[in-house]
């Protein structure tokens, strides 16, 4: 490719990226984290999807053409293909639960079963997750909220990309924003560096408050690592107690 090519790529990409924002009554996209490190070193800590420091998400928030409610923002969304991704999923994964819930968690990607379901952690590694919500928490899955940071199947269960999760990140945040949950519960590295920066370091960083848009956020390890490394599942329920605590279930 052509540097001069590269370049309208790139831009046309940038601005791909700002109408989408826009579209959706958010502020400018994030500036990534790196930007920032640069723009002002003491920022160093800032998430790829974190503006607050970086856009004014509160000015246009209230605007009416823009999506208030979850529903608003799926029919919004369409038959998506901001990204690759679309070219090989079966179905859209949005997220499901309540659009109240006091508690969201984010994964990262749906996989091989919850590309051919439509919907968010149904496969081993979600029928773990609804164990930890089920039995652990003694809540239901329609109490909670489960979405993930890309809302389609990456091929062959590769991470999702950096662009592809730039492309999503938008909606991820509109979601949140939408919901306001008292506790976002983040699973995994690829979640968690997608929402708090690529400093992010999973077995370091787990099982401490962080927070996203002022939203509190604990990092937990991803169920599908538990099914691969048992017993992580003992910080899993460390974490999870926290949580509980924190949303004023009882824990026994
Ligand atoms: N893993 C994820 O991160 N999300 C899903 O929805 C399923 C598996």
């Amino acid at each position: 490719m052509k540097v001069e090519e590269e370049i309208r790529d790139i831009f046309s990409h940038i601005r791909g990226l700002i109408e989408a924002y826009q579209d959706i009554g958010l502020g400018p996209p994030p500036l990534s984290a790196d930007t920032l490190r640069f723009l002002s070193p003491d920022q160093s800590n800032n998430a790829a999807l974190n503006i607050k420091s970086a856009g004014k998400a509160e000015d246009n928030r209230d605007q009416p053409t823009h999506p208030a409610s979850l529903k608003d923002l799926r029919e919004h969304i369409g038959d998506c293909q901001r990204c690759k991704l679309y070219k090989g999923r079966t179905h859209l994964v949005y997220g499901e639960g309540s659009p109240v819930a006091k508690l969201v968690f984010v994964g990262e990607g749906p996989g091989y079963d919850e590309d051919l379901a439509g919907r968010p952690f149904v496969g081993k590694s979600g029928k773990l997750l609804t164990k930890i919500i089920e039995k652990g928490m003694g809540l239901t899955r329609e109490e909670v909220y489960i979405c993930n940071v890309v809302k389609c199947h990456p091929p062959k269960n590769r991470d999702p990309e950096k662009d592809e999760i730039e492309a999503c990140a938008p909606f991820l945040r509109k979601q949140l924003q939408i919901i306001n949950p008292e506790v976002i519960c983040c699973l995994g590295r690829v979640a968690c560096q997608a929402l708090l920066g690529r400093d992010f370091k999973i077995t370091r960083d787990r099982g401490k408050w962080r927070s996203y848009e002022d939203i509190p956020l604990m990092p937990t390890f991803h169920p599908a690592y538990l099914l691969r490394n048992p017993s992580a599942k003992r910080e899993v329920w460390e974490d999870v107690k926290i949580i509980m605590k924190r949303i004023g279930l009882e824990v026994k």
